[in-house]
């Protein structure tokens, strides 16, 4: 019995892939190696001493998919990451986004469909909450028209799981995340952003490793405690767990579909300049960082409420602000040892 991971070798997959096989499943996964490593196999068997099923494959090659499963006859599920996830580049690029994190959406669940492959674990985002006025939020919040064409490909899966899971024989988990952040604690895992980091946090370990000149914190003049954003941020083994948890969640099931929404967050709020000052202390270092103007679709708050998933997945996040920034910056000194 085997579950099928696309986007494996990505950063939340990577960690998934490691939290399934030490629960004791077997598994395929598929990427296309577009934003994320090969190496990263190696490192997942370092960790687990079980070496994956890896195939390179693009979930917009229909024909590759199929054979996929052909090849592998025995997948029971799917953890579905594989998509584009930078918003900036959405904006500029919104038909790219579409076509891959949709297209490819829609291709694995007819081949799903074809080859009787009944539960999907889908990678949502708190971004389909838009901006909240009063946070935190659960998921009876509204899913609201997207500020980027990225946050408006995770509302449409999200509306085309649904559909398909009401009319056909499936069963879906929508994991919503909040902001993902950390590595695992053998540093043999981390974020690997292509490119410039849009993200705060791998921008603060590049910058504090030298990579960067200095952090431009995005404006500190919110209507918030000390002028900056606040997010939920979630360590990403957490986050992993809460992925294993959706699988166990689904096998108990009774029906043979239906459609479950989980917000994925730690139910805790911190504001940039709070992520930074964690940072320095765990890490003994000063950061080099100004304050610049607001950057564009930022929201001013979220963070998460997190009872169902506690109640229902048995799932909460265990892991603190600290220990998200000392495990992304050991993880960072680690790229540096490997000259990545
Ligand atoms: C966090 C805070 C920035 C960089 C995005 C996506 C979301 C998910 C996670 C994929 C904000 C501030 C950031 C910097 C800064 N992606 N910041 N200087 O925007 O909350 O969420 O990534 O699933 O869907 O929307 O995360 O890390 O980019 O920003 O001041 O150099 O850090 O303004 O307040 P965000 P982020």
């Amino acid at each position: 019995m085997k579950i099928l991971v696309t986007g494996g070798t990505g950063y939340i997959g990577s960690h998934t892939v490691v939290e399934l096989q030490q629960e004791g499943y077997e598994v395929v996964m598929i990427d296309n190696f577009e934003n994320s490593q090969p190496f990263i196999v190696d490192h997942i068997q370092k960790i687990t001493s079980v070496r994956p099923h890896v195939k390179q494959v693009d979930l917009r090659d229909k024909a590759a998919l199929y054979d996929v499963f052909k090849t592998y006859s025995d997948i029971v599920a799917v953890v579905h990451f594989a998509a584009y996830k930078a918003v900036g580049e959405s904006v500029a690029h919104p038909l790219k986004y579409y076509q891959n994190n949709i297209g490819g959406t829609t291709n694995l669940l007819e081949v799903m469909q074809a080859h009787r492959v009944h539960d999907m674990v889908f990678s949502s985002s708190c971004t389909v909450y838009g901006d909240v006025a009063n946070p935190p939020v659960d998921e009876s919040a509204p899913v609201v028209k997207a500020n980027s064409p990225y946050g408006n490909t995770k509302k449409i899966c999200e509306e085309i799981l649904q559909d398909q899971t009401a009319t056909a024989n499936l069963r879906v988990v929508s994991l919503r995340y909040f902001n993902p952040v950390g590595a695992h604690d053998s540093a043999l895992l981390g974020e690997l952003p292509v490119g410039v980091p849009n993200n705060l946090v791998p921008f603060i370990t590049q910058t504090a490793i030298g990579k960067r000149q200095k952090l431009t914190v995005f404006g500190d003049d919110y209507p918030t405690a000390d002028g900056t954003c606040i997010r939920d941020y979630i360590h990403v083994v957490d986050l992993a767990k809460a992925h294993v948890a959706a699988i166990s969640y689904l096998k108990k099931q009774a029906a043979t579909n239906g459609y479950y929404v989980f917000n994925i967050g730690t139910g805790k709020g911190n504001s940039v300049m709070e992520v930074i000052r964690s940072f320095e202390k765990v890490s003994g270092t000063k950061l080099h960082y100004e304050i610049g103007p607001r950057r564009a679709g930022d929201v001013v708050q979220i963070y998460a409420v997190c009872n169902k998933a506690q109640h229902e997945l048995g799932w909460k996040a265990s892991r603190d602000l600290d220990n998200c920034m000392q495990t992304a910056w050991h993880w960072e000194q680690q790229l540096k040892n490997l000259n990545l």
